[in-house]
């Protein structure tokens, strides 16, 4: 495998001391820029270009080309697992994600079985050696996929939904069917992320964002378990390196507490907690990836770069911290202002290296 020529991002997982604060965003592949709606027109819809590894390689490299990020994400979505599973998955425009076959009953559930990853998600990892031979060692890769508990919602509730009554019912009505339901979906996803590291990505990220819709007891059980499942079962050392992995609860708070516990690397913060309390609830145990608001990016450059010095103040001297938005980079964004915001970052943070 080539030699990485910019590691920042691994060794500030690790807590490892680094001269600035590394960066990558959320959705840095996507709508807001007009590349990427370019390649999309053309391949038709945001599907085959998951499908397609040069497509998928072609607009993960995009965002590289404009801005100095110190990490690419694969592009794909976290929704191919159920899709694997046989749930159906469609995107209608304008609309978010679909299934055309959703699960619901206990039966439905029990027919679930854990696929064979190589031949249902082969395109996944032609994609990521794809971009790891584009990628030449430049940066690097970053493979993801969902929690269980999230990807679950759009199986059960069928699509995108704000209330998740269908799950909430399935969790108070039948909660050990729900646990079967989960199992099944880690088990699928810690083979989907191995064979991510064996196609050659160099981090994991699990993206939780519907599990502070939770209360406390209920996220433990069905969100927080099936993701230790998924962490306890990882590759997490390749070509003599460690494999970071990264946990992202949207909206977790104290939350941040129970996660530390899993064996991750570190763990992503959303806006609405200072990363200065994230790093008492972690105790500097894990490493932090975060946390601007998304909406800050709307603002002037000079807004902008408040807020970005405003977020490594809050973070503070000392290694750990990754540099991102504390959610996905919006469609509405002018790709300028994230230039502004990388910049900011470059220039802003060797102070709190030294
Ligand atoms: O970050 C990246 O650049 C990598 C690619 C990536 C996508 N989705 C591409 C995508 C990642 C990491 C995801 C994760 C994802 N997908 C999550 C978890 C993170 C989060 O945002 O909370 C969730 C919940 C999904 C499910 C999903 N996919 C939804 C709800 C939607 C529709 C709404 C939306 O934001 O567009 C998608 C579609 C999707 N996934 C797009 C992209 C670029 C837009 C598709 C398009 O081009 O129209």
């Amino acid at each position: 495998m080539n030699e990485l020529k910019n590691d920042l991002l691994l060794r500030a997982l690790l807590r490892e001391p680094t001269e600035r604060t590394p960066l990558w965003i959320m959705r840095q592949a996507g709508r807001y820029l007009p590349e990427y709606r370019e390649v999309r027109a053309k391949a038709g819809d945001f599907m085959t270009v998951c499908r397609n590894p040069e497509l998928a390689c072609e607009v993960t490299m995009q965002p590289l080309r404009r801005y100095k990020l110190d990490a690419a994400i694969l592009f794909s979505d976290i929704l191919t697992v159920p899709d694997a599973l046989g749930l159906g998955l469609y995107f209608e425009t304008g609309e978010g994600p679909k299934f055309e076959r959703p699960v619901r009953t206990a039966s439905e559930i029990s027919k679930l079985a854990v696929p064979d990853v190589s031949e249902s998600l082969g395109y996944v990892f032609d994609a990521v050696r794809t971009i790891r031979k584009e990628l030449d060692g430049q940066v690097p890769l970053i493979g993801f996929a969902g929690s269980p508990w999230t990807v679950g919602t759009y199986m059960v509730e069928g699509g995108s939904s704000r209330e998740l009554k269908i799950i909430k019912g399935l969790a108070a009505e039948d909660p050990a069917t729900l646990d079967k339901m989960l199992d099944t979906v880690a088990r699928t996803t810690t083979e989907y992320l191995n064979a991510q590291v064996e196609a050659g990505a160099q981090a994991i990220m699990i993206f939780d964002t519907w599990g502070a819709a939770l209360e406390r007891d209920d996220y433990r059980r069905f969100s927080l378990d099936p993701m230790q499942k998924i962490v306890d079962g990882l590759t997490r050392e390749r070509d003599g390196r460690r494999i970071p992995v990264i946990l992202f609860t949207k909206g977790a708070g104290p939350l941040l507490t129970d996660m530390v516990g899993t064996g991750c690397d570190a763990l992503g913060v959303d806006w609405t907690t200072d990363l200065a309390d994230a790093r008492k609830y972690v105790d500097d145990k894990v490493a932090l990836q975060g946390n601007l608001d998304p909406a800050t990016l709307r603002e002037s450059p000079e807004i902008i770069r408040q807020g970005v010095a405003d977020t490594l103040a809050s973070y503070g001297k000392g290694p750990g911290h990754v540099f991102n938005l504390g959610h996905g980079i919006t469609p509405d964004i002018d790709p300028e202002h994230l230039g502004v915001l990388v910049d900011a970052v470059h220039e802003l943070s060797p102070q709190y290296h030294e």
